[in-house]
């Protein structure tokens, strides 16, 4: 336990969710840290990947105060925020035909510089179902031969929204980047796989999506392992955080018509490197 400059006592308790990727977080107040639990929480981030806090019960305020912590919250092209909190978007169940996010990915690495850092609060959940899936990208590069890596580095894929763009009806204008498909993070410093699933990098820089496509799909296919990802079953209350540098997220979408709404934040980052 460490005493914060104004006399409170951080109780602060981190547990991983398993050996490879994730912690569950608990006795803090996510809209009113200390300095000292910050500080503990954002080491825990870089180390696992992503974290679960739950039992938070935040309302958009509170998620708006924590977000600001971890720097610029920003607005992505083609989604719409809510009105009166800017920067907070409603994750709502559309359906499984045009849910946008039933994939493993990064968000919206379509950006030149796509978030580094989302933060996601329950609002509304399914009775059953509708869970969230992570995995670890550190661990998928570790995977990888050396004689892999060191054909990998300096290949960039060319990221484009065309699932948020078709779902949101943007088709004509698909906007696209090209990033490296192996990125360094610039607060670990460690290596990880940067991918997407086959809809959102049809190909690799300077080869046709037909000479790429084989080694993407195994490169994609290197991630979900069930040894290097956690599934999440959400409760109310929860909090999610997740760094979209070294790890991607499936949207289980299983529960039918059933409501499941979320309020989701990101936060600015760098471009890939
Ligand atoms: C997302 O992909 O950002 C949303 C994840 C979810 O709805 O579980």
């Amino acid at each position: 336990m460490q005493i914060a400059a104004n006399g409170r006592q951080d109780s602060i308790q981190i547990k991983p969710l398993t050996a490879s990727i994730g912690a569950s977080v608990c006795g803090v107040d996510l809209a009113n840290l200390s300095d000292n639990e910050f500080n503990v929480i954002q080491q825990s981030l870089f180390d696992r990947c992503m974290l679960t806090f739950p039992g938070q019960n935040i309302d958009n305020k509170g998620l708006l105060t924590f977000s600001k912590l971890w720097g610029e919250i920003m607005v992505t092209p083609m989604l719409t925020y809510l009105e009166g909190t800017p920067g907070v978007l409603e994750v709502q169940n559309r359906g499984k035909a045009l849910t946008p996010t039933e994939y493993w990915h990064p968000d919206s690495a379509y950006l030149e510089r796509p978030p580094v850092i989302s933060i996601m609060a329950a609002q509304q959940l399914p009775d059953a179902g509708g869970d969230t899936m992570f995995c670890n990208q550190y661990l998928a590069y570790d995977a990888l031969s050396e004689g892999m890596k060191s054909m990998l580095e300096g290949v960039r894929g060319k990221f484009t929204a065309a699932i948020m763009a078709k779902r949101t009806g943007h088709e004509g204008d698909v906007p696209y980047e090209y990033h490296p498909v192996i990125r360094t993070h610039p607060e670990t410093g460690r290596k990880a796989l940067f991918i997407s699933g086959p809809d959102t990098v049809p190909s690799l820089e300077n080869m046709s999506e037909a000479d790429s496509r084989p080694l993407l799909d195994y490169l994609y296919g290197l991630c979900p392992k069930p040894d290097r990802s956690y599934r999440h079953q959400w409760k109310s209350g929860d909090v999610v955080m997740w760094d979209n540098r070294c790890s991607m997220h499936y949207a289980v979408h299983d529960h039918g018509d059933s409501v499941r709404i979320m309020h989701r934040v990101t936060i600015a980052g760098e471009k890939p490197a």
